[in-house]
């Protein structure tokens, strides 16, 4: 693999801003009403006319508007600057925000030294969501023999706020770096990512930011009944794994956090992470089999989340919260062990599906997970993270996550959370009448529905995860839309986006709320 270098992102005060950048980024705004033409600082104007150029003259011969990702290039005939790249940033809202600084960071590829200028009169919350634009096109990885776009080497931006300008810089920057460790994961090939491989993975973010790490091979999954993960890992030469990551506590001890003589409320994330899931004996057709790599885009965002808060570990220590992540990890083949059409399974807690479709695994191995994390950690939140249904895309597309909860709050939250993050979800009903659906003849659930046309099909499969949690508050993001992308498009790539790791950890960052 080669790995394009990681982008170091700096907030710098205005008056130390350094004199010597290659490239300076100035904003530009859409003027308002009927005047047309676009709105720049007069400090800016001046700034360039020191430089040879009459700024407002160049814009009104570009035609430029100050729209979102708007972008108008000017080379200068000297060093240092060499160039002024203006960037549109429209409203100012912070998607658009993180859209333009998307837009201006793709077109800064390959430059040293970059001066933003454009940031110095954002509050903190615009701010971080500019980082997080600048970040979020770079990290691309390829096994090819041509290397990836480099980055600009080092990206100062100057902050009018010296006081929470530099954290906002410093939370873009890791939300954003958690969404591009999701993404090269998922990005990865099925043959290099086999469940231990994604476990080892695991392990190495858990080395590097402090946390926990447990990991179950196949005996020690038979032997605590882990009958879900098993079967759906049962076709594969490559067997599966379960990973759960801690967020240890101050001085190595697990963490025991929040106000004291007060139990830290306990959050547990569950990623479905099938490394290829070709559907099984109930194969997939041949074309529908190709991205099927990107199935273990819950588990990535879980492993992604998780390091993120080991490396800000006091942020969720601060909060109050104890989390742990689950990536419920197995490839989904068929072979001369494979689970059967009609097999009847024993998840985690005793609760038994009749397989009658072995292409609906996600929730075979998430509802051991699941009944785990309630019945055995004691969970007080729980929300899972899957690329689960077809019918969450058909019914959402690929802008919103179908999102369900058994509880009104925890819903509301993720969403809100979702919505400041660019992450949109979109709340469905966990009706309770069409559980009647995956009623089995043989075992307590079957795990595809039955007896309807046209089957609420992301209804179904949720309703099949409601079983495993009981009571207990808990959330299901199907990410199978937003979490890929047929073309390059804002600040997202082609291929898996990484979908819901900032909005998890913004959730987390707010305390958690149900
Ligand atoms: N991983 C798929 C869901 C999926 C489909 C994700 C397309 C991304 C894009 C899941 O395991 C699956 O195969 N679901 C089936 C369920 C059906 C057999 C009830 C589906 O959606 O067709
Ligand atoms: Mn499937
Ligand atoms: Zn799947």
């Amino acid at each position: 693999m080669v790995e394009a270098g990681e982008m170091v992102v700096e907030a710098v005060a205005e008056g130390s801003a350094p004199a010597d950048p290659e490239v300076v980024v100035l904003a530009m705004r859409p003027r308002g009403g009927a005047d047309v033409g676009v709105q720049v600082e007069d400090a800016d104007v001046a700034a360039v006319a020191g430089w040879g150029v009459d700024l407002r003259r160049r814009l009104a011969r570009s035609r430029a508007k100050g729209g979102r990702g708007d972008l108008v290039w000017i080379d200068l005939e000297r060093e240092q600057p060499a160039a002024v790249l203006m960037v549109g940033l429209g409203g100012s809202t912070p998607e658009e925000l993180r859209r333009s600084a998307a837009a201006a960071s793709r077109r800064l590829q390959g430059c040293g030294e970059v001066l933003v200028r454009a940031s110095r009169d954002l509050d903190p919350g615009q701010l971080r969501a500019f980082v997080e634009g600048l970040h979020l096109p770079t990290g691309t990885v390829t096994w090819g023999s041509r290397p990836p776009p480099a980055p600009p080497a080092r990206v100062r931006v100057v902050v009018g706020d010296t006081v929470r300008g530099p954290a906002a810089v410093e939370a873009g920057t890791s939300h954003a770096r958690a969404t591009l460790l999701a993404r090269r994961l998922i990005h990865t090939p099925p043959n290099i990512k086999s469940p231990e491989w994604m476990a080892d993975q695991a392990r190495e973010v858990a080395r590097a930011t402090g946390l926990d790490v447990r990991v179950w091979d196949p005996a020690e999954l038979a032997r605590d009944g882990f009958g879900g993960i098993l079967a759906v890992g049962a076709g594969s030469s490559r067997s599966p794994r379960l990973v759960q990551l801690t967020l240890r506590g101050p001085g190595g001890a697990p963490q025991q956090a929040g106000t004291p003589g007060v139990r830290p409320r306990h959050v547990v994330l569950v990623g479905k992470g099938i490394t290829f899931d070709s559907g099984g004996l109930s194969l997939k057709p041949r074309d529908a089999q190709i991205l099927m790599k990107t199935d273990m885009s819950g588990a990535a965002v879980v492993l992604a989340v998780m390091g993120a808060l080991g490396l800000a570990g006091e942020l969720a220590r601060m909060a109050g919260l104890r989390v742990t992540g689950l990536m419920c990890l197995a490839e989904n083949l068929p072979g001369a062990s494979a689970t059967r059409p009609g097999d009847v399974i024993t998840h985690h807690g005793g609760l038994t599906s009749e397989v009658l479709n072995t292409d609906a695994e996600g929730r075979l191995v998430l509802g051991d997970a699941l009944d785990y994390a309630v019945r055995d950690l004691g969970a007080d939140v729980v929300v899972d993270v899957a690329t689960l249904t077809g019918a969450a895309t058909l019914g959402l597309g690929r802008q919103h996550a179908a999102l369900f909860s058994n509880d009104d709050g925890l819903a509301e939250s993720l969403a809100e959370a979702g919505a400041e993050a660019g992450e949109r979800m979109w709340r469905m009903p966990l009706h309770a009448e069409y559980a009647r659906y995956i009623e089995s003849d043989v075992a307590d659930l079957a795990n595809v529905g039955r007896g309807a046309d046209p089957m609420p099909g992301a209804i179904t499969a949720a309703l099949f995860l409601q079983r495993f949690v009981g009571d207990a508050p808990w959330a299901h993001i199907d990410i199978a839309g937003p979490g890929r992308s047929e073309s390059e498009r804002d600040e997202g790539p082609k291929g898996g986006t990484g979908f819901a790791a900032r909005a998890l950890l913004r959730w987390i960052e707010a305390g958690a709320p149900t």
